[in-house]
């Protein structure tokens, strides 16, 4: 039986995973659920904003659907961000976010894209320093293994979802050594694939396309905090946070969560929008193969965006469990 783990962690994380479980039970998805904790208020609680239970349950999970925590804005002593902790802990290289034109009056037509990005390395290595008062550096680390693992990643994506290009967006005129050597290395690997259409793009262009002519892209893939951004940029065209889900792929699990976070401005009010867990939760029960739910569930999700209702960051006035309710009647 697949196991399916399920983590709340803090404010609106609860009510929209809540939402999640209530909607794939009327699925009758042939799984069954694990609850585990992570997040602020556990870290209140044990010292530990992602412990060892919850770290174990994940491993032990076919894939995990994670809603959201908060983090502090200053530093806490002993506190580190849960969704950062695992992504390292279980090795989730691929970060992914799909992002496609909503059933929505007024949304850009015809966007279809996908950022891919490597999630264990480059200026996120975790290796910064402070020297004194007046200086702090940070480390860019790029390796061959990781920049082939996540290029190869992206073609096997690429391919399974009868996408035909790819672009690799990268800054090696200025970063000559780490791009360049992220650039050779992706080059490299799609040489092999002479299906794909392969074109190169530099981050700030890259950026300033996302912006302007989104529908020019299928697949992008990059670096670390390139691909932090740009994802950041390429969601707006999906209908903003309350839409936008992600994917942290490892090799042997992989953990789905919606893009935003615990939202502490409307937490508790019963009106959070539930559809980017849902849309984090078809994206789940693909990776797990059970596909003819994922596409009931996507079919749902997309009839409910036509239709309505709506929460109140779509300009309606529903509530969650109303969403939910519209979502339930479409099975
Ligand atoms: P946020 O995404 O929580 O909220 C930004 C704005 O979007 C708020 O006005 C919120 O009400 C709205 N919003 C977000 N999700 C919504 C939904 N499903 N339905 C309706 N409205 C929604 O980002 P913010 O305010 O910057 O961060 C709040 C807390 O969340 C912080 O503690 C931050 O560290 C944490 N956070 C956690 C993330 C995660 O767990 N992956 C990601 C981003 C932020
Ligand atoms: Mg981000």
């Amino acid at each position: 039986m697949t196991r399916l783990c399920l983590i709340a962690g803090d404010g609106i994380g609860r009510e929209v995973v809540q939402a999640a479980r209530q909607v794939l039970e009327a699925l009758a998805v042939p799984a069954e659920f694990v609850e585990a904790e992570a997040g602020w208020e556990t870290f209140q609680r044990t010292g530990n904003a992602l412990p060892e239970q919850t770290l174990a349950a994940v491993q032990a999970a076919n894939s995990t659907l994670f809603g959201a925590v908060s983090s502090p804005s200053q530093r806490v002593a002993g506190y580190r961000s849960p969704i950062v902790g695992m992504r390292k802990a279980i090795d989730l290289y691929a970060c992914v976010r799909p992002v496609q034109t909503p059933p929505l009056a007024n949304a850009r037509a015809g966007v279809n894209l996908v950022v891919v990005r490597e999630n264990t390395e480059g200026l996120y290595s975790g290796q910064e320093t402070r020297e004194g008062d007046e200086r702090a550096t940070a480390q860019r680390i790029i390796t061959r293994q990781a920049s082939e693992r996540i290029v190869q990643w992206a073609v096997q994506y690429a391919q399974r979802t009868g996408r035909r290009k790819i672009t690799v967006v990268h800054k090696a005129n200025v970063l000559r050594e780490t791009c360049g050597l992220f650039r050779e290395t992706a080059l490299r690997v799609l040489s092999d694939a002479p299906d794909l259409q392969v074109e190169e793009m530099l981050v700030d262009n890259a950026a300033y396309q996302l912006a302007r002519a989104p529908e020019r892209f299928e697949v992008l893939v990059t670096t670390n905090l390139f691909g932090d951004i740009l994802s950041d940029v390429a969601s707006v065209w999906g209908g903003g946070l309350g839409l936008a889900a992600s994917a942290n792929y490892g090799t042997r699990t992989a953990v789905f969560e919606p893009v935003h976070g615990s939202a502490p401005d409307i937490a508790g009010q019963g009106i959070a929008n539930p559809l980017a867990t849902l849309s984090a939760s078809v994206l789940m029960l693909e990776f797990v193969g059970l596909n003819s739910y994922a596409e009931r569930l996507q079919t749902a999700i997309q009839a409910v965006l036509a239709n309505g209702p709506y929460t109140p960051d779509l300009a309606g006035a529903a509530t969650t469990a109303e969403v939910v309710q519209a979502v339930i009647d479409q099975f």
